[in-house]
């Protein structure tokens, strides 16, 4: 009551003449967060005697929106008004008697700002334009008060009852919370309500009891979790695996959880529910994931990387001859990053040696290696390109074969065969895949003077079925 007649002696300066039309409503009003208030308003329109036939209906807009908006209150039986502020922001007068009260229930940070007034009936259509109402929000900081309806006794129940000014109904839920040295044995659940039902003990005089209000959480999506991801941002899984991702915000009111592709809420929108879910992961599922956590009072993001891990795969091994050297260079895709191994029969050859070079590097999940060899081949010679990561390995052997040459520069091998190998070898079928290579007979740029004498030439690449072993780094994630 105080307030209102504070209100009404602040009136006046906002009062607005302009063609018969004129609101009285003050120019702001502060309202603690979670608290109600009421904004006196009178406003004035043209009367015609036709009117009264009509409807009258009014309007309070926030301020900026156009009048198709949805209102943030209405005595319109068909305009939908904004969701953030149904129930909360009502119209408490009589319109025929030019009322235009707005009440605020359990005020939020968000509804800070300002609101225009619009009144409607027949042909008058009228936006207030040049008195507004601002609202301001501010914390919470009332003071609760304790009420003790009769003296505490010793021995006998009594109720203390904390309130807090500014609270109505339907406003927010306050937290209550009572504390004291009287109150450690009671059960912390009688202690939440606002009515304490207790009874004092003599050595509980002259302790105190305090009675603690807050704001009942109530709060924007901050809180996400990639459930079975724990807390990291990334996450790796083999591939072939069934994952599922979920995405869980603790939010009150619910959150709209939705999915994103890339590295934050943009345009490559995938789900729209909480969990993504795949039945098998393959290369091209990894990237970046980004759920958005969604409600009326905010919004929050949270994202992962997802890294599928594969074993090796080796491509063509490409070989050939140049001045009495043979090079050959070998390359491996997986996740994590191959290593790749050169084996000169039962020999592994590292770095430089006399007669032997390896240089090797890897970009992202791909590694090169190259063998440059110097040999005079006398007999068979063995030559295994193998490549190693956690989740297997996989090997290619080339067979050099001393004997009637073709060109040297067709050498390359690697070629042959090769996909169809790896298929089987993706398939996990153990069988030897032996290729018999035709030679080639050829005259290679690369090696003008090669002849039809006896150099040594490719006869066989065997692809080993060493292959792929996944160990025992399986991610189960529930499903
Ligand atoms: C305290 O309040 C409860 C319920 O409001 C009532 O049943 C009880 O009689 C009250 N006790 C005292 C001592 O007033
Ligand atoms: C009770 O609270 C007052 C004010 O916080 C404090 O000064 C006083 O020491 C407290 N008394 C006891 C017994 O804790
Ligand atoms: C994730 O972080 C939250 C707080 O940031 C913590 O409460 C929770 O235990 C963490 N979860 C895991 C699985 O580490
Ligand atoms: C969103 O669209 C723009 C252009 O329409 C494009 O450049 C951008 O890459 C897209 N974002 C994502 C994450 O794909
Ligand atoms: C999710 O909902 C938004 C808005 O309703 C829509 O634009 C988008 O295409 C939906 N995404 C999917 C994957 O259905
Ligand atoms: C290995 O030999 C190559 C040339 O054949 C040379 O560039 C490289 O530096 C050598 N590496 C080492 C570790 O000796
Ligand atoms: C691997 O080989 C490919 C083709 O030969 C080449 O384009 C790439 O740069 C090489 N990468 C590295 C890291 O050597
Ligand atoms: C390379 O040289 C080493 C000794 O340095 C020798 O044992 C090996 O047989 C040679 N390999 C070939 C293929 O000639
Ligand atoms: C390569 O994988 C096979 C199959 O799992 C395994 O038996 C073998 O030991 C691996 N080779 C090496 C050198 O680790």
């Amino acid at each position: 009551m105080l307030l209102w007649l504070l209100l009404l002696l602040l009136w006046g300066g906002s009062l607005q003449e302009d063609r018969g039309y004129a609101l009285q409503v003050q120019k702001d009003v502060t309202v603690q967060e979670g608290l109600c208030v009421t904004v006196p308003c009178k406003f004035i329109y043209p009367r015609e005697p036709y009117y009264d036939r009509a409807s009258l209906y009014i309007f309070w807009f926030e301020h900026g929106d156009s009048i198709y908006d949805p209102p943030v209150a209405t005595n319109h039986p068909t305009r939908a008004v904004k969701t953030w502020t149904k129930g909360r922001f009502q119209l408490i007068g009589d319109p025929r008697a030019n009322d235009c009260s707005l009440s605020i229930r359990g005020a939020r940070r968000s509804d800070a700002g300002a609101y225009t007034f619009r009144v409607e009936r027949g042909h008058v259509k009228y936006t207030y334009a040049d008195s507004w109402l601002t609202v301001l929000v501010t914390d919470l900081t009332e003071k609760p008060h304790i009420h003790i309806l009769q003296p505490l006794e010793s021995g006998h129940p009594a109720n203390l009852t904390c309130s807090v000014s500014g609270s109505c109904e339907g406003a927010r839920p306050l937290a209550f919370s009572w504390v004291g040295e009287a109150l450690n044995e009671m059960d912390p659940t009688t202690r939440q309500s606002p009515v304490l039902t207790f009874t004092p003990r003599p050595q509980d005089h002259g302790t105190n009891l305090t009675c603690r209000v807050k704001q009942n959480d109530r709060h924007t999506p901050a809180n996400l979790n990639l459930k079975a991801m724990g807390n990291s941002s990334s996450h790796s899984i083999l591939e072939g695996q069934s994952l599922h991702l979920q995405c869980v915000a603790l939010s009150n009111p619910p959150a709209e959880l939705s999915w994103f592709q890339g590295p934050s809420v943009r345009n490559v929108s995938i789900s729209n529910s909480s969990d993504l879910r795949w039945p098998r992961v393959s290369l091209e599922d990894a990237g970046r994931f980004t759920c958005r956590a969604k409600n009326a009072l905010g919004s929050g993001s949270v994202s992962l990387n997802l890294f599928v891990l594969y074993p090796p795969r080796l491509t063509e091994p490409l070989c050939f001859w140049e001045a009495e050297v043979l090079h050959c260079t070998c390359s491996a895709q997986a996740w994590p990053v191959p290593s790749l191994h050169w084996w000169i029969g039962d020999r592994r050859v590292e770095g430089n040696s006399s007669n032997a070079s390896v240089t090797s590097g890897s970009t992202k999940s791909c590694t090169n290696s190259s063998l440059r060899l110097q040999v005079v081949l006398t007999s068979v010679l063995r030559l295994c390109c193998e490549a190693r990561n956690d989740f297997g390995n996989q090997s290619v052997t080339v067979l050099l074969l001393p004997g009637k040459s073709a060109s040297r520069a067709e050498v390359a091998l690697g070629a042959l065969g090769g996909a169809g190998t790896m298929a089987l070898i993706c398939l996990c079928v153990c069988l030897t895949f032996f290729c018999l290579m035709k030679t080639h007979r050829k005259q290679a740029n690369r090696n003008p003077e090669g002849t039809d004498d006896e150099d040594p030439v490719m006869g066989t690449v065997t692809w080993s079925p060493k292959s792929v072993s996944f160990g025992a780094n399986i991610f189960l994630l529930d499903t």
